[in-house]
């Protein structure tokens, strides 16, 4: 066994608290260095975390943790992409030490910046855990699929979101309800903003992107869209039209550009990422010549994100550090583009609640009409006695930018009671 790793640990929550248990239980890990903790960092002192961490240094002060110089490996595991975690992830690599992070919004971020200290240091900068939990997609993309030209990755990287989906087909119950519930679950936070709103599965893809197309993650060209307008009605209909709504996050490169999104999309019910249900995170790797590769499993929680920590941990002394996003900073690209609506054609499916009363079918109709979008299929929920009808459509293939302008169309008619929904679906 080669010498031993000395941790700082900052930041004692789920993940951290999680890391420190594989630590103390490392004899049945398959490690080719001990590895020893002698400092932790966090916010209160006092708080029982239910694992003793009586013998190991104490930090009031994270930045202290990340210079100390008894440090070979800064764990940082406290969270956010400004701050406290930024500013000592980049003092410890400025220090020379490696640095092992969960951290997705610091690498989607400000991952360029750092892999630049990392690259001058000679040190790891490494974040597996900062995609999809327990599922090895970082290095899975990075380095084992370096031979592969990829051409899309695809998938759900948010198990909050696809917990929330699932249970509103499952039980019926409206979003807000099963938000709630989540929370009592423990699959959503106190505040589920990061997630329901897109921007935790955002990061993410950004990361992914970086790393499949060589190129410099640039967060600011993702466009983020989440679940919280998706209404029971929503997920009712399309199902009865045979999808599944699941928030996808999708990086393709084409004509030399790399564009990322995520978005509600709706998946026929045999389609890989429809049969994903609950917590439960999958990405899809589409490339030459591998086809497509299918990576799932638990993509948040305690256990499943501290072994993908400690899968980087156990690699740190394997050999000399390697790019992080897989090739040196000088060689990633700047190409990050904006996604483009007239460049996404594909069959939208369309919710619109209206008033039940004579013409409003006519109405509906001059609009697509009007838009040049044709009907594939189309149901028609009854009014009962709120004498407002939901009624779905599924169009045929138009451009992003035409299914919008239909939207808009159908947002002012007469007979229109609320704002229309539309979500892609996917081919
Ligand atoms: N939870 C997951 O399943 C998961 C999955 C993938 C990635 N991640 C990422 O892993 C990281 C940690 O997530 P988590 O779920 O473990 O978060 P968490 O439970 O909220 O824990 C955050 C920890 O950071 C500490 N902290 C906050 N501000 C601090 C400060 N100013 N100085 C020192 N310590 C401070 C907190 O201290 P106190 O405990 O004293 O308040 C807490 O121990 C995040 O970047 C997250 O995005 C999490």
């Amino acid at each position: 066994m080669s010498k031993t790793l000395r941790l700082g640990v900052a930041g004692l929550g789920n993940v951290g608290v999680g890391l420190v248990k594989l630590v103390q239980g490392q004899e049945t890990l398959r490690l080719t260095s001990k590895l020893e903790i002698v400092g932790v960092s966090a916010r209160s002192r006092t708080r029982d975390r239910g694992i003793d961490i009586s013998g190991y240094r104490w930090c009031d002060d994270a930045m202290s943790l990340a210079l100390a110089d008894d440090v070979d490996v800064y764990v940082e595991l406290i969270g956010g992409s400004e701050g406290l975690a930024k500013q000592t992830v980049e003092a410890a690599l400025e220090a020379g030490k490696h640095v092992v992070t969960a951290n997705k919004a610091l690498i989607a971020e400000h991952g360029c910046e750092l892999a630049k200290i990392a690259e001058k240091k000679g040190v790891h900068l490494l974040f597996e855990a900062a995609v999809a939990g327990g599922v090895p997609v970082v290095r899975a993309v990075r380095d084992s699929l370096s031979g592969v030209r990829i051409d899309r990755i695809s998938g759900i990287l948010n198990g909050t979101c696809n917990y929330i989906l699932t249970e509103m087909l499952d039980s019926g119950s409206p979003y807000e309800q099963v938000v709630k519930q989540a929370q009592r679950l423990g699959y959503a936070e106190a505040d589920p903003w990061l997630d329901v709103s897109g921007m935790d599965a955002a990061h993410k893809i950004a990361i992914l992107a970086a790393i499949a197309f060589g190129a410099a993650p640039d967060f600011s060209k993702v466009r983020v869209k989440g679940i919280n307008d998706i209404t029971d009605q929503d997920i009712l209909l399309s199902s009865k039209l045979g999808y599944r709504i699941r928030l996808v996050a999708e990086a393709v490169q084409s004509g030399g550009k790399v564009r990322c999104f995520t978005a509600p999309t709706l998946f026929a019910t045999d389609h890989p990422l429809a049969l994903v249900t609950g917590p439960t995170n999958a990405v899809l790797i589409e490339g030459d010549p591998v086809g497509r590769l299918t990576l799932t499993g638990p993509g948040a929680g305690e256990g499943p994100t501290a072994s993908a920590v400690m899968g980087d941990i156990a690699r740190l002394n394997q050999g000399p550090a390697t790019p992080p996003f897989g090739v040196n900073t000088s060689g990633l690209d700047d190409i990050f583009a904006e996604p483009t609506g007239e460049g996404m054609v594909s069959r939208w499916f369309i919710r619109a609640n209206l008033a039940d009363r004579s013409g409003t079918l006519a109405q509906l109709s001059d609009a697509l009409a009007g838009a040049r979008v044709s009907v594939d299929k189309l149901i028609q929920d009854s009014a009962g006695e709120t004498g407002v009808a939901p009624i779905a459509i599924v169009t045929h293939a138009c451009s992003r930018n035409t299914a919008e302008s239909v939207i808009e169309k159908i947002a002012t008619l007469p007979a229109s009671v609320d704002a229309p929904q539309l979500i892609r679906i996917e081919a």
